[in-house]
């Protein structure tokens, strides 16, 4: 990892704190290749199910949290620290506070990271999806992410113009909101160091959960990106914000929203009926700030289309916020009670998952760290423009691939599952209904390949651009 240099200058010359900002890009894109990598194979395992031989610490139950943890907090996560450090920075002309805060940050977020690729597949848990974590690495995620909050809040304080640009209205949405969530949903008691049991019981537990669990989606996989958006995406289209009234109406109205819509989670279950309506009703409300901030960051694009013919990175960004429209479409259409009977336990949860996982995550992530890479190693842009171009259409296919099959396979499911003959029998076996799926989980294994090859390109394309090659000259750095 590289130490400070003047790369990293203001216009007011000062020098900004691109160390952390470079350390947490490049690990964006190594624990891409990582998270992605158990993906595929637990897809794999899903078509394959002895390809792991039995062995325990390589069986499905214990590669899919790693999968989820690794994609959403490593990759995710690394993407966020690193946007969000060079974005309030940029836009509060001030150096990062705190001063050696930012680099615990990262190796604290490293250390947890290691601890829980040790930690899960040897089957340690606490069985909540998400925060599966035990409670000592709850402990060093609290202690990290307040440290987070200090610099990036503090960096806000020490600003040295008056207002606060949006970008980072959402990002400190993202970080307040976080630790109150882990704070309040890993509360729990320690049995030894390894075991604890959640300090909420029975449907309490449960609504305690997917308040988290739907919060984590709209703060820590939603708002922390809109805040890339909203900085990245004018950077990157040499454009101003489409519409500064907007981002402001939609940032209100998302954040209040959002915190209500958790109990779409557990339809039909213990939940009373009136908490499960209410659920509903928030995510169908959700809708109008979702595509508030998607028609936002896709009209900036406006007067600059023609760059899309030219610069992959902005194509990465544009699909990212179409797969933000979708995600945020199919979710509220999911929710509707009647919807959620035939979607609820099927592929299609899956599909809706990837879309926003890897249609709109992945991709604006991407796209930003492809954005920072030659501004924080002062390279006039990536190595090669073709190679993103190649990564663009990997990626784009691979995941129309994985999405598409998931839906088909989850309506497919859901329907055969709720067959039944003239005398009140089940049509189909579960068995029936899982040969049927068989073809699709291959359709989604090779959309997974797809992506994960897309990240080894952006691998070597990132190497070489540090190494200070060019192979082409076309790829666009905007002021
Ligand atoms: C190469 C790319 C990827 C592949 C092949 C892949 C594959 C998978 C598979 C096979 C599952 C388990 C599905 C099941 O249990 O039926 C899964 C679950 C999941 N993945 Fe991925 N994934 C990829 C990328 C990502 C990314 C980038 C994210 C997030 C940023 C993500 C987030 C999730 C989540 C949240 C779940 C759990 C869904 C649920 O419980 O409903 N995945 N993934
Ligand atoms: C307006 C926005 C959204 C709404 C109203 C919404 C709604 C829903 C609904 C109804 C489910 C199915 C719950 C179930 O049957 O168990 C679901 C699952 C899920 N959604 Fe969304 N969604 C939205 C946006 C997104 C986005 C943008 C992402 C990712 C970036 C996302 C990630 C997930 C995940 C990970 C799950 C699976 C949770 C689990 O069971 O493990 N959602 N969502």
């Amino acid at each position: 990892m590289s130490n400070e240099s003047a790369v990293g200058a203001g216009s007011n010359g000062l020098i900004y704190n691109d160390a952390v900002v470079r350390n947490f890009a490049i690990m964006t894109v190594v624990w891409g290749i990582v998270g992605m990598l158990v993906g595929v194979i637990i897809a794999a395992q899903l078509i394959w199910p002895d390809l792991t031989y039995g062995i325990p610490f390589l069986s499905y139950g214990r590669l899919r949290p790693l999968h989820t943890n690794a994609v959403i907090f490593a990759f995710g996560g690394s993407a966020l620290f690193a946007s969000s450090y060079y974005c309030v920075q940029r836009t509060c002309q001030a150096r990062l506070f705190g001063g050696s805060l930012a680099a615990f940050t990262f190796w604290g977020w490293q250390l947890v990271i290691v601890l829980a690729a040790i930690t899960l597949p040897m089957g340690m848990t606490s069985a909540k999806e998400y925060a599966e974590l035990e409670w000592p690495i709850d402990v060093l995620i609290a202690v990290v992410w307040i440290a987070y909050a200090v610099v990036f809040l503090g960096t806000l304080a020490r600003r040295k113009v008056k207002h606060i640009y949006v970008a980072n209205w959402f990002f400190a949405a993202y970080i307040i909101t976080i630790a109150v969530l882990h704070v309040v949903n890993s509360a729990e008691i320690p049995v030894t160091l390894t075991k604890s049991y959640s300090a909420y019981a029975g449907t309490v537990d449960a609504m305690v959960q997917w308040w988290y669990g739907h919060n984590a989606v709209g703060f820590f996989l939603t708002a922390g990106f809109l805040g890339m958006v909203y900085y990245f995406v004018p950077k990157q289209a040499g454009r101003p914000v489409y519409s500064y009234r907007l981002s402001i109406v939609h940032f209100w109205a998302l954040i209040s929203v959002y915190m209500w819509a958790g109990p779409h989670h557990l339809h039909y279950t213990t939940l009373p009926d009136w908490a499960q309506s209410l659920g509903m009703v928030f995510s169908l409300l959700l809708l109008a700030p979702s595509w508030g901030g998607m028609i936002n960051g896709i009209m900036t694009l406006s007067g600059a289309w023609h760059k899309l013919r030219t610069d992959p990175i902005l194509k990465f960004m544009i699909v990212s916020l179409s797969f933000y429209g979708m995600s945020t479409f199919e979710g509220p259409m999911m929710s509707i009670k009647t919807v959620n009977a035939l979607s609820h336990y099927t592929d299609w949860t899956i599909g809706h998952v990837h879309s926003g996982a890897l249609g709109w995550v992945a991709m604006i992530s991407i796209g930003c760290i492809y954005s920072l890479i030659p501004r924080l190693y002062g390279r006039s842009g990536m190595w090669s423009t073709r190679l993103i171009d190649w990564h663009f259409w990997t990626t784009t296919i691979g995941i129309v691939l994985y999405i598409a099959a998931m839906w088909i396979a989850g309506v497919m499911q859901g329907l055969m599952w709720r067959a039944t003959n003239p005398d009140g029998t089940l049509t189909y076996t579960f068995v029936q209904a899982l040969a049927a799926t068989h073809p699709y989980y291959i359709v989604r294994f090779i959309g997974g390949l797809l992506v994960l090859s897309g990240m080894f390109l952006m691998l070597y394309n990132v190497r070489r651009t540090i190494a200070g090659e060019r192979a082409d000259s076309l790829t666009p750095l905007a002021a």
